[in-house]
């Protein structure tokens, strides 16, 4: 399989690869927001600090150099040092063209549809260009804007994994969500729409 693109395009975003450099402003974002990303997130713990940020950096530069993850930086173009957040795609089973989508957005820009039109980049990628026949979502229960975000983007929520994570000592339900490929192709114009911008070249 050939990597994704490292850049995407959107309306009004550029969502591209991580580099070292992204650091200090990931490191930002993730502080300002840590009240709000530490309630759902397991590894927002409230110290979070430069060497988790380093860490990060390291390891999303590996798994994307093996294929598994590719977690991807929200960024304005007009304004591209400052970090709005993170948007990823990762393989559940390649055998079965299975993936997942993460994606968290910092406290002060919330509620301006950046997660949804970053995640639906995410959903073309997937099944456009990783060639993916499902892909799946797992949201805290009681996440209400994550929740909004999976419907606006049309998944259809399946069911619930009981103690699927354990988030700061509290073992917490989730949610899983999912949309298949042949749901995606009907709703491609949609997806068009949220995100603009060219489609990545599909793997064959
Ligand atoms: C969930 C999250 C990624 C959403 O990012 P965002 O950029 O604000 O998302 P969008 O603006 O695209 O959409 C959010 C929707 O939720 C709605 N919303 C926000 N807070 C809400 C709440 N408490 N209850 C119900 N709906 C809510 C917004 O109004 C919006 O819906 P609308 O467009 O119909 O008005 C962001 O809030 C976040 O990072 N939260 C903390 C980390 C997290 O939960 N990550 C997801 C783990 S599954």
């Amino acid at each position: 399989m050939e990597t994704p693109p490292s850049e995407l395009a959107t309306h009004r975003f550029e969502v591209r690869s991580f580099r070292r450099r992204d650091t200090e402003p990931l490191l930002e974002a993730v502080r300002e927001s840590i009240t709000d990303l530490h309630e759902w997130l397991p590894w927002a713990h409230l110290a979070y600090g430069r060497t988790d940020a380093i860490r990060f950096v390291r390891e999303t530069g590996r798994a994307w150099r093996e294929g598994k993850a590719f977690d991807y930086a929200i960024r304005r173009p007009e304004d591209p040092d400052r970090h709005l957040g993170n948007v990823s795609i990762w393989f559940v089973s390649r055998a079965f063209r299975a993936g997942e989508i993460g994606y968290w957005v910092r406290s002060s820009d919330a509620g301006q549809g950046v997660c949804t039109e970053a995640a639906a980049a995410m959903v073309r990628l997937g099944f456009e260009y990783l060639g993916l026949h499902r892909i799946m979502l797992r949201i805290a229960v009681g996440n209400e804007a994550s929740e909004r975000v999976a419907t606006k983007l049309g998944f259809i929520k399946e069911g619930v994994l009981r103690d699927e994570l354990q988030v700061h000592g509290t073992w917490m339900d989730h949610t899983v969500w999912g949309m298949l490929e042949h749901e995606y192709k009907r709703a491609r114009d949609r997806f068009d729409e949220i995100i603009g911008g060219p489609a990545p070249r599909p793997a064959g």
